[in-house]
């Protein structure tokens, strides 16, 4: 019997009160990779302790990195481009996308051999997106059992910048390309349909490396010598749309969301929010250097469905999850298309959201690169799969909120690789 479940009944009253989200992923994971290739001391602040990170983190203790905690600091102790040691034994990336790729780009250029693999999610989620281009630069790196994904072996060979014309917008391929760069012969240029995430560019330049981005072009100069610094981590607006949503769909809420990173290659749900109808005010703004925040006030508003496509996609492929929910509490139909790499995230969440807000009662149509929503039905609370994607567990928590009766989550600790506290989060605001 699964006794990893959790069971949640619906909002009685609005969400009220602040809230401050933990530091966001994809900056955390940047942050000891760029500490580790550093010389001397990175101070991290508000690291995100979430499982993904954590084996980022035991990774590059693996290659002879040592880091502690000193109070609400991370501090990594770099060894330099240069000094990271064999690890021996195969790294281990759990659950992690971000680790497997953006790793293999640094290990491409190390003079070991090395090993890498992750669960049975990333044994299954395609590696040959930067298998290609690595190879492309030079890199010696093959998928074990050849079917394109982890296990990965990498052996030490030479590497040379290319120029590469990404077919998918992924910061995660872009940045494996980038860190691979960092260790060619040559620039490393890559261009993508459109402009993805964009905090590997930011967070070089932090440690004193140079990239030049134009748009939807990043240029990376070879050998740089990085210092390590202090980087103060905002909280993750991904973590933050599931508050975001929550607020806006239970009638009477306001809740304050403090302290999320509004980078606008990663901000598309509050443009989506605002097309929603969502009423949202953003307080107390700071710009750079490194990346901005702002506390976000929301407030319940009642949403109408909209067509999400296109350039937005990049800006917000994690929060589709959490939008399709609100979607479903819409009037109107809301229509998500270029979206297809959603069937390639830690589950296929074109597939695990509409099976799971049709179980519900909603009105879902899946398509190749998304789905249709008819909002306006009300929903039903039942037993939620996750298909152990911790996004699709906190996506359904929230519709949970306003679905009728008792909803159930099987594997609700799959949270913990991005948002350990959710639960106890969530409930704080509820009266
Ligand atoms: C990430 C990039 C995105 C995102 C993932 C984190 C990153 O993946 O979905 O959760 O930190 O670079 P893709 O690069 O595959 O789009």
């Amino acid at each position: 019997m699964n006794t990893d479940i959790i069971r949640l009944k619906q909002a009685g009253g609005p969400l009220k009160g602040e809230i401050t989200i933990p530091g966001d992923k994809s900056i955390s994971h940047r942050s000891v990779m760029f500490g580790a290739l550093s010389e001397g001391k990175t101070r991290i602040r508000n690291f995100l302790t979430g499982a993904d990170c954590l084996s980022t983190l035991s990774c590059f203790e693996k290659m002879g990195i040592r880091s502690q905690t000193q109070g609400d600091e991370l501090i990594i102790e770099g060894k330099g481009l240069y000094g990271l040691k064999d690890p021996v034994d195969t790294l281990y990336t759990g659950n992690s996308g971000t680790t497997t790729r953006l790793i293999s780009g640094i290990l491409a250029g190390q003079s070991f051999s090395s090993r890498l693999t992750g669960d049975a999610s990333i044994e299954k989620r395609p590696m040959k997106r930067v298998i290609d281009p690595l190879t492309l630069m030079g890199a010696k790196i093959r998928s074990e059992k050849g079917n394109g994904c982890a296990p990965l072996c990498i052996e030490p060979a030479p590497l040379r910048g290319i120029e590469y014309h990404s077919p998918v917008a992924s910061a995660q391929v872009k940045s494996a390309l980038l860190l691979a760069g960092l260790y060619a012969e040559g620039n490393t240029t890559v261009v993508e349909p459109v402009l993805s995430r964009n905090h590997t560019e930011l967070m070089l330049e932090m440690f004193g490396g140079t990239v030049e981005s134009e748009g939807t072009r990043a240029t990376v100069t070879p050998a740089p010598v990085l210092r390590g610094c202090d980087i103060l981590v905002p909280g993750d607006i991904s973590s933050a749309a599931y508050f975001i949503a929550a607020a806006l769909i239970v009638p009477g809420s306001e809740v304050l969301i403090k302290n999320v990173g509004i980078n606008p290659t990663r901000a598309g749900i509050l443009e989506v929010a605002k097309m929603m109808g969502g009423d949202i005010t953003l307080e107390n703004e700071k710009s750079g250097p490194g990346e901005p925040c702002a506390d976000l006030l929301v407030r319940s508003s009642s949403l109408k469905g909209c067509v999400i496509g296109g350039d937005l996609i990049p800006t917000l492929i994690d929060e589709l999850p959490v939008i399709a929910v609100m979607a479903a509490f819409a009037s109107g139909t809301t229509h998500i298309k270029d979206a297809a790499e959603l069937k390639v995230k830690e589950s296929d969440r074109i597939m695990s959201i509409s099976e799971n807000l049709k179980k519900m009662g909603a009105d879902v149509i899946p398509t190749e690169d998304g789905m249709f929503i008819e909002g306006g039905k009300a929903l039903h609370g039942t037993v939620i799969d996750p298909y152990l994607d911790h996004r699709i567990a906190m996506s359904f928590a929230v519709a949970s909120l306003m679905a009728d009766g008792e909803t159930t989550i099987e594997n609700k600790s799959c949270v913990d690789i991005s948002y350990p506290t959710f639960y106890n989060d969530l409930a704080s605001l509820r009266q």
